[in-house]
């Protein structure tokens, strides 16, 4: 049976670090007999340029009939000054919300050998794995009422956060799923002590783990949350939160493993179709260098593979792959650390030593 992969390459190193995932990609097709057909489409910025809108009718219409969708990364300064619902970011918001995919999972784990590459101590973040269920489709990224006036002469802008209790509780039922397939500790970060909107999320929150019984649920206030992070980061297991919070929180977690160029993410909707694409954005300032770290996007293939697409084997060969380069002591730069027995190599050497180590497998 056939099934189709939409491919969205995006902007600044997304094209570089796409080309490798492809690359991958075919050779597992091959190898697996996977049946996958891809079909390549402009997003962000680079749609554009081309079409004048982030995200054509076209890309969309091919997106919702795909099996699941693979993303680089999109935005860049240049776009700064376009009108602002023509942004590459709005292409992505329009993409998640059309598509319904409001179950972000953003995991944040340490390859072994990547320790010393952490800001912080070896010691506080050896062994982390952690998941932030980030809401991806409400909140105050999408609340009504939204926009600009002038009040009294003087320029207003507003934004509006929001969440029903039909959302929280669909979001919360992810949270506690995803807590039941690991270590059984869910907590819900919010704001309660402040907003009512994070009042009803903690409400619904404690209602549905009436559910699940077995999970282990805590509350806490985002800006204590930030501070745990970076204090004791191990203590999580997953993280379930709005969409702004999940936003902050999951960057803060992902540079905790000193290696946010590694780091895949899902956004799924509620049949487990998914986008998914690196946590890492588009990184203008090292396009078109040949020095991006392609894993992410590598890693966030084999996410596709194993939870969409169910292909358990070809991710596992993949996730070995991997695994096998880090140990070798294959690096890009971003993940060096000037250990004597690393090799530090540029986007496409890397796409070949995952293709050479799939190959040994
Ligand atoms: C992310 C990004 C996006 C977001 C931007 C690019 C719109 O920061 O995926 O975390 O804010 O959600
Ligand atoms: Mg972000």
């Amino acid at each position: 049976m056939t099934k189709k992969i939409v491919v969205l390459p995006g902007d600044g190193i997304g094209p570089e670090i796409m080309n490798e995932a492809s690359r991958v990609l075919d050779v597992v097709n091959q190898s697996h007999k996977l049946g996958i057909e891809v079909d390549t489409h402009a997003f962000g910025g680079a749609s554009y340029d081309i079409d004048g809108k982030p995200l054509t009718e076209t890309a969309l219409a091919a997106c919702r009939e795909a099996d699941a969708i693979l993303m680089g990364s999109i935005g860049g300064p240049q776009y700064d000054t376009a009108p602002r619902e023509l942004r590459p970011e709005r292409g992505l918001l329009r993409l998640r919300s059309e598509l319904d995919l409001f179950s972000n999972l953003r995991p944040a784990m340490l390859f072994p050998e990547l320790a010393s590459a952490s800001s912080l101590k070896s010691e506080l973040v050896a062994g982390l794995d952690l998941m932030i269920l980030r809401e991806l489709t409400g909140g105050i990224y999408f609340g009504q009422p939204r926009g600009e006036e002038t009040v009294d002469g003087k320029r207003m802008s507003f934004n509006t956060m929001v969440y029903n209790e039909d959302e929280i509780e669909r979001i919360a039922r992810s949270g506690f799923e995803i807590a039941r397939s690991r270590n059984k500790r869910l907590c819900s970060v919010d704001k309660a002590n402040v907003l009512e909107v994070s009042e009803l999320w903690r409400a619904v929150v404690i209602e549905v783990s009436k559910d699940y019984p077995d999970i282990e649920l805590s509350h806490m206030y985002v800006d204590n949350a930030a501070m745990q992070l970076v204090r004791e980061p191990k203590q999580f297991d997953v993280i379930v939160t709005s969409n702004l919070f999940g936003d902050i929180l999951s960057d803060a977690a992902a540079m905790l493993t000193g290696s946010i160029g590694m780091l895949p993410s899902a956004s799924l909707d509620k049949n487990g179709k998914g986008l998914y694409e690196p946590v890492h954005g588009s990184a203008p300032d090292i396009a078109g260098q040949g020095v991006a770290n392609p894993l992410a996007t590598i890693l966030s293939l084999s996410m596709m593979l194993r939870y969409t697409l169910k292909e358990a084997a070809a991710a596992d060969a993949i996730d070995k792959a991997v695994s096998a380069v880090i140990s070798g002591g294959t690096r890009c730069r971003d993940i060096a650390s000037g250990q004597a027995n690393e090799t530090v190599v540029g986007t496409v050497e890397m796409g070949d030593a995952v293709i050479a180590a799939l190959g040994n497998a």
